[in-house]
């Protein structure tokens, strides 16, 4: 069995959809609720982008010990030193450094010739190597990039000391076959492979994030890269509940490969990221949209009563949901508060559910029934605050 480490980049890349803008407390916040997901790498930020950005890398790396938090870094020597800056605390830092590699990027953004591209992307893993161990190398818009050039950037990476060689799809522009034959080449052909792990980083501008993401995965790539809800620039990243759920699921013939990822906490994640991104999920959105498990034609009806798996592939309860079987009203106690609570995947200290009750209480004196919809408002919302 291969484990694929599951990269989470809904804090950098997620954040950089326009408008997806977290403040510093739902960062955090969100940090920590990627930990209960057990994710093995949060990359927190870019701290050279803002003083904001800056500050939520370092509390994070400050508060979430036992993962991964890396730090995002253009090749320059500026950008590596902030990112280390950043990253001092953590207990296990990774600077995440890169350079745009395509021809189109070269020529129009960089303005620089292949050769000193080369060289920038080796002195860069060069000097983040002096900061810390974990090293990961991205060469920007591989997707459309020359793959011969690809095999000696990554190769110049290695011999630098990088740990993860990152490719990413930045445009989108792949296609499922394609990519894994793409990713193939590179482990075959790229000296000193051997020694690093191979990412991939796939953009959804042609829908394609995750099926790129799982070629990938049958040809050889370790790590993911990918975004709760698929949030992120554009069309957005490789949505890791899918991803992951498509493992799981598809056993028979992915069953080579596993996560370590917690999917019962992905409806929660899912509605965190939500209200604190602004970006409404679908009602149709595979996994996590509120369609996802209901069944509105009386063929489908008729079959699901009979039978779940006639109409479902999936169990609501592996995501984290679950049925509305406690109805809550104002003469609800705290007892039954605490085990709603708990069915919707929260695992809350008696302090905050007592405190989140008193808060339950008020609004249920104005409703008829409170939904779980109002129960999650009420903790997100206490949350962000604290
Ligand atoms: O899409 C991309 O190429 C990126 C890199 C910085 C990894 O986000
Ligand atoms: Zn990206």
């Amino acid at each position: 069995m291969k484990k694929i480490d599951i990269f989470d980049t809904t804090l950098r890349d997620g954040e950089q959809a326009p408008g997806a803008t977290m403040n510093a407390k739902e960062k955090i916040t969100l940090a920590k609720q990627l930990e209960k997901l057990n994710v093995d790498i949060i990359e927190a930020g870019f701290p050279i982008a803002s003083p904001g950005d800056f500050d939520a890398v370092k509390t994070i790396a400050e508060n979430i010990k036992g993962r991964t938090i890396a730090a995002l870094a253009r090749a320059t020597s500026k950008d590596i030193e902030t990112a280390a800056r950043a990253l001092e605390k953590a207990e296990k830092p990774r600077i995440h450094t890169f350079i745009a590699t395509s021809p189109v990027h070269m020529k129009y953004k960089l303005r620089m010739e292949p050769e000193v591209v080369l060289e920038r992307a080796r002195q860069a893993v060069r000097l983040a190597k002096k900061y810390v161990d974990d090293v990961e190398f991205s060469a920007e818009d591989a997707g459309r990039s020359d793959l011969e050039f690809l095999y000696k950037v990554y190769a110049a990476a290695i011999e630098e000391g990088a740990t993860v060689l990152n490719v990413p799809d930045t445009v989108g522009y792949k296609l499922p076959d394609e990519f894994g034959r793409f990713i193939k080449s590179i482990k075959q052909n790229t000296k000193g492979i051997e020694k690093a792990k191979i990412s991939v980083h796939c953009h959804n501008d042609l829908g394609l994030a995750v099926a790129n993401s799982i070629a990938a995965i049958q040809n050889g790539a370790e790590q993911v890269e990918c975004t709760v809800n698929g949030v992120g620039e554009r069309a957005g990243n490789a949505a890791m509940e899918e991803l992951v759920m498509i493992l799981k699921t598809r056993t028979d013939i992915l069953g080579d490969y596993f996560t370590d990822i917690n999917s019962k906490q992905f409806y929660n994640t899912s509605k965190m990221v939500e209200t604190f991104t602004g970006f409404y999920i679908p009602k149709n959105k595979a996994i996590i949209g509120i369609n996802a498990f209901k069944h509105e034609s009386g063929i489908h009806q008729d079959g699901v009563l009979k039978e779940r798996s006639t109409y479902e592939i999936l169990k609501p309860e592996d995501i984290g949901v679950f049925g509305d079987n406690i109805v809550l009203g104002k003469h609800s106690g705290r007892h039954a508060f605490k085990v709603k609570v708990e069915e919707m995947g929260y695992n809350l200290e008696d302090s905050e559910i007592e405190n989140l009750y008193k808060k339950f209480l008020k609004l249920a004196d104005n409703l008829k029934e409170v939904k779980e919809q109002d129960i999650r408002a009420i903790i997100d919302g206490e949350r962000t605050l604290v």
